[in-house]
């Protein structure tokens, strides 16, 4: 009996250690991904940044219990989009309970990108402080010399105090509608009020709300912020300083009372495409599409670009980000998280090709792909 127990103990290391040895040549959405060490990727709600030849993907550290940060933003890097090499924690959370960024804070959605003229790496993320629940809806930035950490914290607010969208007109600047004017939300009216900035102007003098967010480089270097601002209800796209440490006070309001979060966006053939979820918290709901010939607008709206079984939950999953695939033309991959939020460590990542069909962006579920398909 002991024997036996011995060998089928042997039997088990065996097998683990070949799994975590094991090389992966494709990717299978909603799997467990093992990193370098046969652990499952813990970086959640991520991006990725494409350096000297290796994808590297910034993301969440989740718990077995909790979505709040107790780690920080973690960093694994891959050369092939299949192999991810556990780079450990880029930015780590503080023990100092005055930090923004004190354990037990929510750090969400992080975001790197690297800065041509200043050779630093810079990321943002959604912060929550802690014991505040979602109230304070700032953006957080960080920076390090090196790609994969450590980050330095440098600050977090609410972007674009004191400035007016570039977009919206004199009439809106200047309307009157107050939040209290309204018992409920969710009427024709409330909703107008919202078209037309009532919550711009009420966070005017302290900045818009920021929560789910990504960045974009643009071909000329320039960068943005896209963010899901005004109580969620509007997203908002914001150009950063030179240096991408700050903003310069242009932004433009895009889908106003539209209730878009999880933005992702990529260009392709010089159209701006973007893809969102709604807002349902934790659960999954249809993605959203949009496109623009310009960052600045307009954003037109299009279909669900999910189609087949799933589509209306976007396969159970909500986007974060989108990468182009480097040394292929025009290919690029969604990618999305599946929240756990019972078991927030176990989220799945569902990763898939984006296809076109006329012209836009199409998702369909595949139960394993690899980057061959970009050229069908
Ligand atoms: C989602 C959002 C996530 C997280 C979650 C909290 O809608 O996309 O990043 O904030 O809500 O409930």
């Amino acid at each position: 009996m002991k024997n036996s127990k011995l060998l089928f103990a042997g039997i088990f290391c065996l097998l683990s250690l070949s799994i975590s040895a094991q090389k992966l040549n494709a990717i299978y959405p909603g799997a467990i991904l093992p990193d370098d060490t046969g652990i499952h990727v813990n970086a959640h709600g991520g991006g990725i940044l494409y350096h000297d030849g290796k994808y590297y993907l910034f993301g969440e550290h989740k718990g077995e219990k909790s979505s709040a940060a107790f780690v920080g933003v973690t960093c694994y890097s891959s050369e092939d989009f299949y192999n991810w090499i556990n780079e450990g924690v880029a930015l780590s959370v503080s023990d100092d309970p005055k930090s923004d960024i004190v354990s037990g804070s929510v750090i969400e959605r992080p975001k790197v990108i690297y800065n041509e003229k200043t050779k630093k790496f810079v990321m943002y993320f959604h912060l929550e402080l802690k014991d505040h629940g979602y109230e304070a809806a700032r953006v957080a930035i960080a920076v390090s010399d090196n790609i994969t950490g450590p980050y330095k914290y440098l600050k977090s607010y609410r972007p674009n105090a004191g400035y007016y969208p570039l977009n919206m007109t004199d009439v809106q600047k200047n309307a009157t509608a107050k939040l209290s004017d309204f018992k409920d939300w969710w009427t024709p009216e409330w909703r107008q009020a919202t078209i037309d900035g009532m919550f711009t102007r009420r966070d005017l003098a302290g900045g818009q709300m920021s929560r789910d967010m990504t960045l974009y480089v643009d071909d000329d270097g320039k960068a943005y912020h896209i963010y899901s601002s005004e109580e969620n209800l509007t997203l908002q796209l914001a150009e950063l300083s030179d240096d991408y440490l700050s903003h310069t006070g242009k932004y433009i309001r895009i889908a106003p009372a539209g209730h878009n979060e999880a933005p992702a966006i990529f260009k392709k053939d010089g159209t701006y495409f973007m893809i969102t979820s709604g807002c349902t918290g934790w659960a999954p709901n249809a993605a959203r599409l949009f496109s623009a010939d310009n960052i600045w607008g307009p954003w037109t709206e299009h279909p669900n670009p999910a189609v087949g079984e799933g589509a209306d939950l976007t396969f159970n999953s909500q986007s974060t980000f989108i990468q182009p695939v480097i040394g292929k033309k025009e290919a690029f991959i969604f990618m999305a998280d599946r929240w756990t939020p019972k078991h927030p460590i176990d989220a799945r990542y569902i990763w898939l090709p984006i296809q076109f069909e006329n012209g836009l962006p199409v998702l369909k579920w595949l139960d394993k792909w690899d980057l061959s398909i970009f050229e069908n």
